[in-house]
């Protein structure tokens, strides 16, 4: 009887010291080379070589109005969380019913960048199925001064039904040939599907490259008269995601 007693304790104790060995030493490790392996993401030069247009382009850009381009937040842009398990971008601080509530907020790897090239080629606004106070503070972070995300809109102004928020393009820009969505759900676009480039949800992958290689095809579509003449070719895409 004492003899199982004594053991007992000893795997008691046995187990208390591997935890705090997990919690105290390995955690803060695993933690620290992720940080560094971030780091070492972020400063990768990325690059997409926009030659500058022909003429011909320019002349075809100087008759087509500007075209609008929306982006989603949520698993399109950034992801966001509760809790903190890997080291956060930023976090924000919001009043969700009353309740003030802490999100860690991710970038998509590449976002900084993308913005600035799509900012140049297109008219850039947010819509997000997300309330506006947690959106707005996100948003902010990203781009404090709205200097490439000119426009926001929010929740109160997507449709709702039994699927879910759909956004409709039309709130924004009545003539659907110059505007377009970059979303990763379906819900959101299937109003306006010949209007929409389906984009992979992101949760936490440092090694995604979607945003980046949506660049050559949002080059190229500026030059278009109608956006849907090429996204309608993408419907067969959009049951991937
Ligand atoms: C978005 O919703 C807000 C609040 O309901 C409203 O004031 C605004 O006009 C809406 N925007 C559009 C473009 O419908």
């Amino acid at each position: 009887m004492p003899r199982t007693h004594i053991s007992k304790s000893h795997t008691r104790i046995y187990y208390l010291l591997l935890y705090l060995y997990n919690l105290l030493i390995l955690r803060p490790i695993h933690y620290l080379l992720l940080l560094h392996k971030r780091h070492i993401l972020q400063f990768q030069p990325v690059t997409y070589h926009c030659p500058p247009p022909s003429k011909l382009c320019l002349s075809q850009l100087r008759k087509l109005p500007i075209k609008t381009l929306v982006l989603d937040l949520d698993e399109t842009l950034i992801h966001s969380q509760h809790n903190c398990i890997i080291p956060y971008d930023f976090s924000i601080n919001v009043k969700i019913d009353g309740i003030p509530t802490q999100f860690y907020v991710y970038k998509r790897p590449h976002l900084d960048f993308f913005l600035k090239m799509v900012s140049e080629w297109y008219y850039v606004v947010l819509f997000t199925a997300s309330l506006e106070t947690y959106a707005n503070a996100i948003a902010t972070q990203i781009d404090p001064t709205q200097k490439y995300i000119k426009k926001r809109y929010f929740r109160h102004n997507c449709s709702v039904d039994f699927t879910g928020y759909t956004k409709d393009l039309k709130i924004i820009q009545k003539d659907l040939s110059r505007i377009f969505i970059i979303d990763n759900s379906p819900t959101a676009y299937k109003g306006n599907p010949d209007n929409a480039i389906p984009i992979k949800s992101w949760y936490a992958d440092n090694n995604d490259q979607c945003l980046l290689e949506l660049l050559p095809i949002l080059d190229a579509l500026r030059f278009t008269k109608d956006v849907r003449s090429v996204l309608k070719r993408n419907i067969h895409l959009h049951s991937l995601w």
